[in-house]
């Protein structure tokens, strides 16, 4: 039995997670969910956006399931204190193509993997007479521990190269030291090609020989908009999921927020939350319960008869969900 924090959030969040509880109920594993609030509405509850309970919850689950927020702006984002809190320091972000599905390209499989708890998203921002000023924060052991991270799941899963993704011949010191960590730790893993690749090249690479990466490291920014470039190729927000992991703690989320402009039509697409349990259950060390929900997913995508409009269907999230339920239940 796993202690799962589950974490529904505003918009088609909740609508996604309920979508998943219905699909998760269908494996051979027991789950015990603790609900618990982060997001929109409730700060509108609670005057916070991530409740103390909430962190303490996720803390002290074996995982936690997060859909999506809704964020206002001057309010404290409730994912990024999560990772914070619980030291979340690698976002992995698959970038894989599945048969069945429009992507423009039909046969990737790489992963982005982004640091997660400094760079341009530390939060230290400030007013100035003439504007605002941000601060990029890079630290060597916040880079070294990503790197050497992004190494070890290259490994762990086989694949063969890991590169780095920076600007260090305009961000001279702060990109620097995250270049430098990363050839200082490939040093570790000589089974492994290590290469690098400045990030506009890199954005541009992404859609033009996209297979010529495996594995991408990189600071929390760029990390950020090549997973969302990376997600167009294979077929949009509604298929990628991530994972979040740091030492002790894992949180598993879409890539997609609230979807505030599809929110309560019921509508939303449920794969990319259904992937990001798949990577849960990898985590968890539940890989045959994981590839039994990918099939099951897999099958219903490819005989493309229930699914929601953004894939080209015309069905519902619940309706979607059923399906794939009743192929986890013949299995
Ligand atoms: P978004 O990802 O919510 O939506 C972008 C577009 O993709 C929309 O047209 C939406 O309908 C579509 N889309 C997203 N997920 C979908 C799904 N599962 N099925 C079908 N279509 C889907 O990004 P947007 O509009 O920039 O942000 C909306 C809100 O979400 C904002 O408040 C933003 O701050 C927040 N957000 C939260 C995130 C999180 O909780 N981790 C991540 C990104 C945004
Ligand atoms: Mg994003």
């Amino acid at each position: 039995m796993y202690r799962l924090a589950l974490i529904p959030g505003d918009g088609i969040g909740p609508e996604v997670t309920k979508a998943l509880l219905h699909v998760l109920e269908a494996l051979d594993i027991e789950f015990d969910y603790k609900l618990a609030y982060a997001g929109d509405a409730c700060y509108q509850d609670t005057g916070t956006t991530i409740p103390d309970e909430t962190l303490s919850t996720a803390k002290k689950a074996d995982a936690t399931l997060f859909g999506a927020v809704t964020t206002v702006p001057g309010h404290k984002s409730a994912i990024i204190s999560l990772r914070k809190e619980l030291d979340l320091y690698a976002n992995l972000r698959p970038v894989k193509s599945y048969p069945g599905i429009n992507c423009i390209f039909d046969d990737l499989d790489i992963v982005i993997i982004r640091e997660n708890t400094e760079g341009l998203y530390s939060g230290i921002e400030e007013y100035t007479n003439e504007g605002a000023t941000a601060l990029r924060v890079v630290t060597r052991s916040a880079s070294e521990r990503i790197c050497k991270f992004a190494f070890q799941y290259a490994k762990k899963t086989r694949r063969n190269r890991v590169t780095a993704v920076h600007k260090a011949n305009v961000l001279k010191k702060t990109d620097g030291i995250f270049r430098d960590s990363f050839f200082k730790v490939s040093e570790d893993f000589p089974e492994l090609d290590s290469d690098e690749k400045y990030v506009d090249l890199a954005a541009m690479l992404l859609i033009t020989n996209p297979n010529d990466f495996d594995v991408m490291v990189t600071t929390n920014l760029f990390g950020d908009i090549l997973s969302d470039e990376g997600a167009g190729l294979v077929g949009g927000l509604g298929m990628v999921p991530s994972a979040n992991i740091g030492d002790y703690n894992a949180l598993f989320e879409p890539v997609h927020g609230s979807a505030p402009d599809i929110a309560g039509l019921g509508i939303s697409n449920p794969s990319a939350m259904i992937l990001s349990a798949v990577m849960m259950l990898d985590y968890l060390e539940e890989p045959d319960e994981a590839r039994k929900l990918e099939s099951a997913l897999l099958d219903v995508i490819c005989e493309n008869k229930v699914l929601t409009p953004d894939l080209g269907g015309s069905s519902k999230t619940m309706e979607m969900a059923d399906e794939i339920r009743y192929k986890l239940l013949k299995t």
